[in-house]
């Protein structure tokens, strides 16, 4: 049984009480996760002749599958695959998202062909990957990437001081270890990838359209609560 499994029933519990001080719910912070991966998707399809199918995405660490239902696989055209370490989480996952299909795995080696998928993500995952893992966790994610695809990695901000007040009372963060962006850019190049760039994103808890371009205009800005990072998978 893995940790998260340990804490399935309480996990969601556990956010929002770590989160209290925001004013916002858990779902807040999912969503702005999902326009960031809704507007990537969309600029790889523009960007690639992937418009007679769909996108084949990837979830890594995917959990309870708490953003399935904001990326609309169905309505959206993505083939979305989640894949956990955690069993039981993955089982919840199923029941609430028939539209996504869902394995588990040991945590090294993925269960899929080389290039199988067009873009594979990973959210909140590495910083409960010991350290020394991370290249290799990074390599096995470009593995089942098409060349020319996306690894995503959406990634507490360590330099965000309410980040950091979060995992500290986060139970089941007893055991993480936060990386930086600028760490994270060399382990995507020396894992193989190309051209790693850089998003921050939730700067304020405000949830109207204007706060949420302003967000996306900030995305230079190393001080959001957490950060994306997407590289190439070369050619
Ligand atoms: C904080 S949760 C995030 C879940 C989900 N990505 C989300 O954002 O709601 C971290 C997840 O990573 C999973 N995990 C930890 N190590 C992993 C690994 N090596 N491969 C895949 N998943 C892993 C845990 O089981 C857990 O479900």
């Amino acid at each position: 049984m893995t940790e998260f499994d340990r804490y399935r029933d309480g996990y969601s519990t556990q956010i929002d009480s770590a989160i209290a001080f925001s004013g916002q719910p858990q779902d807040f912070f999912t969503r702005a996760k999902a326009r960031y991966l809704l507007d990537t998707f969309s600029k790889f399809r523009s960007q690639n002749d992937v418009s007679l199918r769909p996108l084949d995405v990837l979830d890594i660490g995917c959990g309870q599958g708490l953003i399935h239902p904001h990326l609309g696989p169905a309505q959206s055209g993505i083939k979305l695959t989640g894949i956990d370490v955690a069993g039981t989480v993955i089982e919840e996952a199923k029941a609430t998202n028939p539209d996504v299909h869902y394995d588990v795995y040991e945590g090294t080696r993925l269960p899929y062909h080389d290039r199988s998928f067009d873009i594979a993500y990973a959210i909140a995952v590495m910083h409960h990957v010991p350290p020394d893992d991370w290249e290799s966790f990074l390599i096995e994610a470009a593995r089942v990437v098409r060349p020319g695809g996306l690894v995503v990695i959406i990634e507490h901000n360590p330099l965000n001081p309410l980040t950091q007040k979060i995992v500290r009372s986060c139970p089941f963060d007893q055991n993480a270890v936060l990386l930086r962006s600028g760490r994270l850019a060399k382990l995507f190049r020396a894992a193989g990838m190309v051209d790693p760039k850089q998003q921050f994103i939730i700067f304020t808890p405000f949830d109207t359209p204007f706060f949420h371009k302003l967000d996306a205009s900030l995305g230079w800005l190393p001080l959001g609560a957490q950060y994306c990072m997407a590289a190439h998978v070369p050619s």
